[in-house]
């Protein structure tokens, strides 16, 4: 059978680490030629390594998802060095100050918006505008979370933002699905990653003690969470639009 994704050039976000990292080295795997991007270039550039040590094809990219120029730029980069855009991963998220609402502060609200929510919003116009003006079709996956299904105490705003993606994902979904942009989320449960460990070290509890909330009894790891991202990416999805895909080991049954 053919790999997935043979054929594809791909944009994924916050790709330095991660479930962005592993999510591109299934991407990948599955034939997808890539531009990987994240804040920090150096875990960046060790991406693109993973990925041309295991035979695919990835450019590495400094973007701050906060920066509309950075964004711009990302887009830019996979249309002139490989011609156009098929699919796109916006992953990049933070989780924040992980205080309760009433103690929340003004700037760290502002950041959260900045980063989960104003940066997906941006580049899904900036990638729709490209896949439309290649004539329509294309993928965007959107990074949100069973944060974005239900609540959870300490990530009040974080919550709010994740919710929010799936109304652009859902909105996106009805207003281009008639010139072939198909638009998904993906929406994690506890996936054993650097920010869940600064969140369950914030908490006091143990790393034991969370990788158990899952009925499966276990964290997720990054890369089954890449799966589920490469696949709505891929024409093998072709029917699914304006979905939200949760991948929580049954947390949220
Ligand atoms: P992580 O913190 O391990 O990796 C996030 C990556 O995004 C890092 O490489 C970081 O440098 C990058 N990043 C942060 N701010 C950025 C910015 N302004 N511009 C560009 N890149 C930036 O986090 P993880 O766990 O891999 O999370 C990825 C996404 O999945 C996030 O949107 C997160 O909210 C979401 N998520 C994670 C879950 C989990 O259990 N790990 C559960 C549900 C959702």
């Amino acid at each position: 059978m053919a790999a997935m994704l043979e054929g594809k050039i791909g944009i994924v976000t916050g790709a330095g680490q991660g479930i962005g990292r592993e999510s591109a080295l299934v991407m990948a795997r599955e034939g997808a030629r890539l531009v990987v991007s994240d804040i920090n270039l150096a875990m960046v550039e060790e991406t693109a390594h993973l990925i041309s040590q295991a035979g695919g094809t990835a450019l590495p990219l400094k973007v701050d998802v906060a920066r509309g120029e950075d964004l711009q730029a990302l887009v830019e980069l996979a249309v002139s060095h490989f011609g156009r855009l098929d699919c796109a991963f916006n992953n990049a998220g933070i989780s924040g100050e992980g205080a309760l609402l009433a103690d929340f502060s003004e700037e760290g609200y502002d950041l959260l918006m900045a980063v989960n929510l104003k940066a997906v919003w941006r580049a899904m116009k900036l990638e729709i505008k490209q896949m439309l003006k290649q004539g329509g079709g294309g993928a965007i996956v959107n990074t949100s979370s069973v944060g974005g299904l239900v609540g959870k105490e300490h990530l009040s705003v974080y919550c709010a933002t994740k919710h929010a993606v799936l109304g652009l994902t859902k909105s996106a979904a009805l207003e281009y699905g008639a010139q072939g942009v198909r638009v998904n989320a993906v929406c994690p449960g506890v996936v054993r990653t650097p920010m869940v460990e600064a969140v369950i070290s914030g908490t006091g509890t143990s790393l034991d003690d969370w990788s158990k909330l899952q009925p499966i009894g276990r964290f997720g790891t990054p890369s089954e969470i890449g799966e589920a991202v490469a696949w709505l990416c891929s024409d093998r999805a072709s029917l699914v639009h304006g979905h939200a895909l949760v991948a929580d080991g049954g947390l949220t049954c």
